[in-house]
């Protein structure tokens, strides 16, 4: 059994990436730590709830965690995920916040990775504020997760946030930098371009959708807003090569659950950058080793995508 915790800012693609990892066979996720994000953690933990719901899978516990970055502004992605994070497409009967946990995220991913040493992998499709304040409330943290899969930075210095950095890692450039550096367990990260040149085509996404499931009628609800995002604007040309869309944080969550859906990967040492007027927030690649660190990051490079598609087509069945 794969013992997961999952960190997330609960927008579109934390939501599918969430689905694709309750669908799959032998996948358990022990807890799910809320963070601020795409939208204010409030919405963060009611979208959860919701994609709980309409797997039917209320059990899992959710957890509420930090509502702002360690330092600097808070940002939001309302332009792309919806205000509320799920595609403005509201569920009257959304579960209510008495269904969120009392203890605290960080407080839970410590007691959790705690009884489930050495077993529990934790993925993270977020801004990295709850990691950072793990490793800072308990150091022996990180050495007790099985690995630790972000989705976040980027490998060359184009961002889709500021001009030099990705969103979860602009949104706390310290927190990222705590992880990147603290974190001495097996680190693999789905980088911004990583993503874009693995998009779903179109078709894909028009079969995905259209499958006869509750899931499936949920997903359309909540896609549709970012799906006009991409086809309205330049964004689809201008992001990357090749037509379609990109679910950034499946490609964590995959890469957790399904050990063949990696091909190759790039082993290197990684920080980020964290006082440049114009690159704060950015993903720094050690290729030289000037930085002397022994731990390593597992940058994604290659993926089976036909394995990719096939665990999003399970998500909604
Ligand atoms: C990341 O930022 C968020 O908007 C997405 O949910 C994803 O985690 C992509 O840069
Ligand atoms: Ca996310």
């Amino acid at each position: 059994m794969k013992k997961l915790l999952v960190d997330v800012d609960c927008g579109v693609d934390d939501a599918q990436a969430i689905m694709m990892a309750l669908a799959a066979p032998g996948v358990q996720i022990l807890g799910i730590t809320c963070v601020h994000g795409n939208t204010v953690v409030e919405n963060v933990c009611k979208n959860v709830l919701r994609v709980l719901k309409a797997c039917q899978k209320l059990e899992i516990p959710v957890f509420r965690g930090a509502s702002k970055p360690i330092l600097g502004k808070t940002l939001h992605a309302g332009h792309f995920h919806g205000d509320d994070g799920l595609g403005d497409a509201p569920d009257p009967q959304a579960p209510g916040p008495e269904l969120i946990q009392e203890e605290g995220a960080v407080a839970a991913m410590i007691r959790i990775a705690s009884e489930h040493a050495g077993e529990v992998s934790l993925v993270a499709t977020a801004p990295l504020t709850n990691l950072a304040l793990a490793v800072r409330m308990d150091p022996t943290f990180p050495q007790k997760l099985k690995a630790l899969y972000i989705m976040g930075g980027n490998t060359d210095s184009r961002g889709n946030t500021t001009m030099c950095a990705e969103f979860n890692f602009a949104a706390d450039p310290e927190a990222a930098y705590i992880v990147l550096n603290d974190y001495m367990c097996p680190t693999y990260i789905a980088c911004w371009e990583f993503t874009c040149h693995n998009k779903l085509p179109w078709e894909f996404c028009d079969t995905w959708l259209a499958q006869d499931s509750e899931k499936a009628r949920f997903m359309k609800r909540i896609f549709q807003h970012s799906m006009d995002v991409v086809h309205n604007e330049r964004f689809e040309k201008e992001m990357v090569a090749g037509l379609g869309f990109v679910s950034c944080d499946s490609y964590a969550m995959a890469a957790a659950i399904d050990s063949s859906f990696v091909t190759e990967c790039e082993q290197v040492a990684v920080s980020v950058e964290l006082t440049g007027a114009y690159t704060r927030g950015m993903m720094v690649l050690d290729k030289l080793g000037l930085l002397k660190k022994e731990h390593k990051a597992f940058i994604l490079k290659k993926v089976d995508m036909n394995r990719f598609k096939a665990l999003m087509m399970k998500a909604l069945q």
